[in-house]
């Protein structure tokens, strides 16, 4: 098989090397991929949201299966494309995507359809969302409707903070034109459950936990993601099994209700609060960096899933390894503020860690060097969560470059005593 992966990043990286894996599949190759990718498939410079340009480099080479990464690419409808003119591919369409596009239509749709989340009201008049909003009191959570690249939620602890965040949302218009989301503040611990679904069939990967302050002690401001990791003490068989009944299997039942049924992964972002689950949000695509720890823990082949899901034949639940995994990502120095690029990063090839790159560029020379804000995770397995995190904090020190951070701390909630 030929297959096509569409992204650049960390999540990329390990979807093709989950992939290599398999003994079905001949040729990857990734659009537009990273320097990293470029060791483990063929890279092709078309953009991830180029409908025409994937389309057209689809059928010139008979891919027989493209999987999609970011939800940008889902969002303009690459599926739709792709399924129109006959492809296979993996992932949601563009209504069903507004799971994760469109807060509002995810809220909407958990109200009526009963899946438990915090209350909220959406509001596109700032008068009317301060007022909520001092009804309501501190602390409370903002969020902005539309994709956001991950920097559309405020979490307000006082009224001022809210204040502040409305009136950038909603008078300034810095993310464009939307509409806000207000809703109640939630406790208790974060986990992300993703699942494999189509249409009413949904099927979960092992829970991971993200860490999305840049700095050790979740401080510092919001990243993309610093680091995960799989095996979660205080999330019990039981409060997964709370999960799929309450959130994940009533919510893929309630697309296929509202005609835009879900095929590809839905990405639950829950919270086990004192009063059970509740979804913080949904992402209509595999968590990042999430799956740089997951997917290395996938014992089957993953064509046969990815196959099954893009053909809308039965697929099998695939199967896992009972390891865990720790991953570190190294990014760079000032991220996420403004950084600079193009330092040298020695080592790489001595580590006995996987690692996936999310922003590396090779020079000429041959030398890798930092391009992006995040750069690197370094991911280590082993049979137990203590070992992994010690394994990898060892492998880490093999990196030279004099231009990253990275956190220390990743996983601690699940070594408190
Ligand atoms: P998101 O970008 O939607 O993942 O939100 C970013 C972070 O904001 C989440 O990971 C939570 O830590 C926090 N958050 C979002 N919604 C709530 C809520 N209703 N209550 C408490 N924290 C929240
Ligand atoms: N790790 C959070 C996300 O992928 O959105």
């Amino acid at each position: 098989m030929k297959v096509l992966v569409v992204g650049s990043g960390g999540r990329e990286h390990a979807i093709v090397d989950a992939l290599s894996r398999s003994p079905q599949v001949d040729k990857i190759y990734c659009a537009p991929g990273n320097a990293g990718i470029a060791s483990q498939a063929e890279c092709v410079p078309i953009k991830d949201t180029d409908v025409a340009g994937l389309k057209q480099f689809a059928v010139a080479q008979a891919i027989d299966l493209t999987v999609v990464g970011p939800e940008a690419a889902l969002a303009v409808g690459v599926v739709d494309a792709f399924r129109e003119a006959g492809l296979k591919i993996f992932g949601h369409t563009q209504t069903a995507t507004r799971i994760e596009s469109s807060k509002e239509f995810a809220k909407q749709l958990m109200v009526k359809y009963d899946i438990p989340t915090a209350a909220y009201e959406a509001f596109d008049d700032y008068e009317q969302a301060r007022a909520y909003v001092e009804r309501k009191g501190a602390p409370i959570v903002l969020k902005y409707d539309g994709l956001a690249a991950g920097k559309g939620v405020v979490v307000a602890m006082s009224i001022e903070e809210a204040d502040a965040a409305l009136r950038d949302m909603l008078l300034d218009a810095s993310f464009g034109q939307g509409r806000v989301v207000v809703e109640d503040f939630l406790t208790g611990p974060e986990f992300s459950l993703m699942c494999f679904v189509h249409g009413d069939k949904v099927v979960p990967m092992p829970v991971a936990q993200d860490h999305k302050r840049a700095y050790d002690g979740d401080k510092g401001p919001n990243t993309g993601g610093m680091g995960a990791y799989t095996r979660m003490p205080f999330i019990t068989d039981e409060d997964i099994a709370e999960a799929m009944k309450h959130v994940m299997l009533p919510t893929a039942k309630a697309m296929v209700a509202e005609g835009c049924p879900l095929s590809g992964v839905l990405y639950g972002g829950l919270m086990k609060t004192p009063d059970g689950v509740k979804v913080i949000e949904f992402n209509a695509r595999f968590g990042d960096p999430e799956t740089e720890v997951v997917l290395p823990l996938m014992d089957s082949d993953i064509c046969d899933t990815f196959m099954g899901i893009a053909t809308g034949e039965e697929f099998a639940a695939p199967v896992w390894s009972d390891d865990a995994t720790l991953g570190v990502v190294l990014a760079s120095k000032g991220y996420p503020g403004s950084y600079d690029k193009g330092f040298v990063i020695g080592g790489v090839e001595s580590l006995s860690a996987k690692t996936y790159h999310m922003g590396t560029a090779r020079r000429e020379s041959g030398e890798l060097v930092t391009a992006g804000g995040r750069v690197m995770i370094v991911v280590a397995r082993a049979a137990t969560l203590a070992e992994a995190h010690t394994y990898v904090a060892k492998e880490i020190e093999k990196i030279e470059c004099e231009n990253l951070f990275h956190r220390n701390d990743i996983g601690y909630q699940a070594f408190k005593k």
